[in-house]
């Protein structure tokens, strides 16, 4: 495991609730690991827990990276052992251009300009077109978007996490996403995926399932998206939207069983 999440609870800032409770599971290297759950359910807390966000302290657990405990680093310490976020809302920055933006992470400083164009291409950009663009509001949601995650991406960090890259972007297709996603991991990143939509969530090989602070399941994907269908009773929803590469992925009597109450792992 790349990542190991062992009994993690999380608690408000003020200590006086408790967000995402006793939390085990684990994130494959190599993989696209995608965390789903309802509005409100712990998911960005996990997210910013993860990355070491100030005030985003467990109350117990452990949080362990590569077999190492990384449970009191800092975020900088984490970053450095190859750990980065990416924002559910990208950042502006006034007066950068996006070549700076993304070179500022760039490690191998005598290739940055090959490394900002590679980057680009990576995330479905033409370089030519955006390199002495601005960060500024002339770059569309989308745009911003993908600089964003080019800019992780030049980092070349072990584990990128994803909260919700698809937030209101309703201009960004599937197609397009998976696309991004496939390439992503061919470069040897694992991928934390936080997303509400499930053509995307598609493209996970592990999910897992949070529920109001817990946690409900990890497996495969499309199980536990199944599962998570099961829970918010969305029957005709799961029949009609588990596909993957255009296959559907269970029978409709099996989700017929499923949603009766027999055993996933019967
Ligand atoms: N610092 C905090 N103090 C108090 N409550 C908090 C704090 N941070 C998060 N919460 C609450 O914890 C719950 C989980 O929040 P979180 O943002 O992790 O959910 P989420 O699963 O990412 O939701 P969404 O899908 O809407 O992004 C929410 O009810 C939120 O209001
Ligand atoms: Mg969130």
């Amino acid at each position: 495991m790349l990542l190991e999440l062992e009994n993690v609870t999380i608690p408000t800032f003020d200590k006086q609730r408790i967000i995402v409770n006793n939390v085990s599971f684990g994130v494959k290297e190599g993989s696209i690991h995608s965390i789903i759950g309802p509005n409100g359910s712990g998911k960005s807390t996990l997210a910013y827990t993860i990355m070491g966000l100030t005030n985003y302290k467990l109350k117990s657990g452990k949080i362990k990276f590569e077999d190492k405990d990384i449970t009191d680093k800092t975020i900088t310490e984490r970053a450095q052992l190859g750990i980065t976020l990416a924002w559910q809302e990208p950042a502006r920055i006034e007066g950068l251009s996006v070549a700076k933006y993304i070179s500022l992470g760039v490690k191998e400083k005598s290739r940055i300009k090959e490394k900002v164009k590679d980057v680009l291409q990576t995330v479905n950009l033409e370089p030519e077109k955006y390199v002495d663009r601005f960060i500024d509001d002339s770059l569309s949601g989308g745009e911003r978007k993908r600089i964003e995650l080019a800019a992780a991406i030049a980092m070349q960090p072990r584990l990128i996490i994803l909260d919700e890259p698809d937030s209101g972007l309703d201009v960004i297709i599937t197609e397009d996403f998976w696309n991004i996603f496939n390439k992503i991991k061919e470069l040897n990143m694992t991928i934390l995926l936080i997303t509400h939509r499930e053509d995307i969530g598609m493209v996970a090989d592990y999910g897992t399932l949070l529920w109001r602070g817990e946690h409900l399941i990890t497996d495969e994907f499309p199980k536990v998206m199944l599962q998570y269908c099961k829970k918010a009773g969305l029957k005709e929803f799961c029949k009609r939207a588990l596909f993957k590469n255009g296959v559907k992925c269970f029978d409709d009597d099996y989700i017929d069983k499923i949603f009766e109450g027999v055993d996933l792992n019967d």
